[in-house]
């Protein structure tokens, strides 16, 4: 047998010598390529593909296979422009149901990708739609009914870019190019068979707190890493992970803290200005947009994205248990992760890894410089907005932990929410102490984030404003990550006009957690067609 310090693990994204693959930058075709959807129709066949991720291995992953004039793409990383009519057609070639949900975009419920509109197999499904949203980094992934977490884990995922004048403007002032110095950055992990197959088998303590894997892959490249020039980059960063939460950061590699950051957009479009950070927490189904400057350095020196460690506050046995796990992990993540480290060889929740090496390659002229003004957004109106809160919550049932919003398991055909259309709500989103941190997602809108309260101190210590706000949750939001014993105050405006009765969802992007039914129907009603 292996002693473990013997033992070498080619995955460990712990080591620094394992980032050893090239990055897969998006490019024309191929896996993630840019495919310009603005041109007219296009088509998405669902499929197994056998591709190589990890040097030496074949994978086999589920892909949304495109092609245009003899041009391939797999997972194509879709670009429109605001005001487009977007039009795709899904043909379903898998052996089960499955769905495109457009992650962010403010559709008609019957283009959402609802699990009540899952596509057969060998059947087909058009979505189209205007394209309503500011520009931004969206995505696009499965939504199969109690089926997303393994879809997704598979591969069915990939970006959705809307361009639109502010777009234009920041990437023509910064002199960035999408796919050279504009580079998006999706973050996954998962587990890999000797073979270099994706297994996806959670156990029981998976199914609860979600699945995590022990490798990280970067635009489905593990360990990669990028050669880099003395310039501005915009890193287009999204948290594609069933469960994973990530606390980021760019280091130099010879010492030295942390890199200093221009945070300029989070889930749904540009911040009003940029924002200085060091570290963000990114959440599963989170975007965050942040410029990293490599004007000022050598070429030959390197940097690392890292994910630092963090108390993952995983505290849903911490009544039961006493002095368990729960009660660990609140004296710091870290003692805990390195426990379940040594005894499974498992990447902890919340443990310090490498997610990208980066090499500064070549010097480059550039001399542009970051706009104070990236956009605007305007403050949320609340006036007489009524208030509605979702609570967050653990039942344990003979041992296995459920969770709950309001104290319910999601129902196809239950519509527990009514909301009229054209009125503004306050949700205000409360997740119990005996609780872990779960990421909130709506469907069919966009938020505001108003006010954190009763923050963790790992958040507390990250607020911009007097309302415990964090860097990330400034702008319009789809998704937001809520802490054991916290609550957060979001303002959604429900207007739209699609016609007709709207059927949408807020979820937990814990895919785990999405598919056990931490998921709850909402319904937008006409207030005139109710009188009526
Ligand atoms: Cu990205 Cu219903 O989710
Ligand atoms: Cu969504
Ligand atoms: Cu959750």
């Amino acid at each position: 047998m292996e002693t473990p310090s013997a033992y070498h693990d080619p995955l460990d994204p712990t080591k620094l010598g394992n980032f050893t693959n090239r990055l897969n930058v998006p490019a024309r075709d191929g896996l993630l390529g840019f495919l310009d959807a603005s041109a007219g129709p296009i088509e998405l066949v669902t499929q197994k593909e056998r591709m190589h991720l990890a040097p030496g291995k074949e994978t086999e992953v589920l892909v949304y296979r495109a092609e245009r004039d003899g041009t391939v793409w797999f997972n194509p990383t879709l670009l429109v422009k605001t005001g487009d009519t977007f039009s795709a057609s899904l043909n379903n070639g898998l052996d089960e149901e499955t769905t495109i949900h457009w992650h962010g975009l403010h559709l008609d419920w019957r283009m959402d990708g609802h699990p009540l509109r899952a596509v057969r197999p060998g059947t087909s499904y058009r979505y189209a739609y205007p394209v309503a949203n500011r520009g931004g980094t969206y995505w696009y992934h499965t939504h199969g009914h109690g089926n997303t977490a393994r879809q997704v884990y598979m591969g069915l995922a990939g970006l959705f870019i809307v361009e639109d004048d502010d777009e234009r403007r920041l990437n023509r002032a910064l002199g960035v190019e999408l796919g050279e110095t504009d580079l998006p950055l999706v973050i996954q992990d998962k587990n890999f068979d000797e073979k270099g197959d994706l297994v996806y088998a959670p156990d029981e303590m998976a199914q609860s707190m979600g699945h995590t894997g022990n490798a990280i892959l970067v635009n489905m490249t593990p360990n990669p890493y990028l050669e880099a020039q003395t310039r501005l980059y915009r890193l287009r960063l999204l948290n594609g992970s069933n469960a994973r939460l990530y606390r980021l950061a760019f280091t130099k590699l010879d010492g030295g803290g942390l890199l200093p950051c221009r945070l300029i957009a989070t889930d749904g479009s540009l911040l009003d200005r940029p924002r200085p950070v060091r570290e963000i927490f990114l959440s599963p189904g989170e975007r965050t947009d942040l410029l990293l400057d490599l004007r000022d350095f050598e070429v030959g020196e390197e940097i690392a994205l890292k994910n630092l460690a963090f108390d993952p506050m995983h505290r849903e046995h911490a009544m039961e248990e006493g002095l368990g796990h729960g009660s660990h992990a609140s004296h710091g993540g870290v003692g805990r992760a390195e426990e379940m480290r040594q005894a499974t060889r498992q990447l902890g929740d919340g443990e310090e890894f490498y997610v990208l090496r980066i090499r500064v390659k070549d010097r480059a002229a550039h001399g542009a410089s970051v706009p104070e003004i990236l956009s605007t957004v305007p403050p949320a109106d609340t006036h007489g907005a009524a208030v509605r809160t979702m609570t967050l919550s653990a039942a344990t049932e003979a041992g296995q932990t459920r969770w709950l919003i309001n104290g319910l398991t999601y129902e196809p055909d239950k519509y527990p929410i009514v909301v009229q259309e054209g009125t503004t709500e306050a949700w205000e989103i409360r997740n119990e102490n005996r609780s872990m941190p779960h990421p909130m997602h709506l469907h069919g809108f966009r938020f505001r984030v108003l006010e954190r309260r009763n923050s963790p101190s790992q958040v507390a210590e990250k607020a911009v404003d007097e309302e415990g706000r964090t860097a990330t949750d400034l702008g319009w939001k789809d998704t937001v990550l809520v802490w054991p014993g916290e609550t957060v105050r979001t303002a959604i405006r429900f207007s739209h006009d699609f016609g007709g009765e709207q059927l949408y969802l807020f979820h937990c992007h814990i895919l785990e957690h999405e598919d056990a039914g931490m998921m709850i129907n909402y319904k937008v009603v006409d207030p005139a067609k109710c009188r009526a």
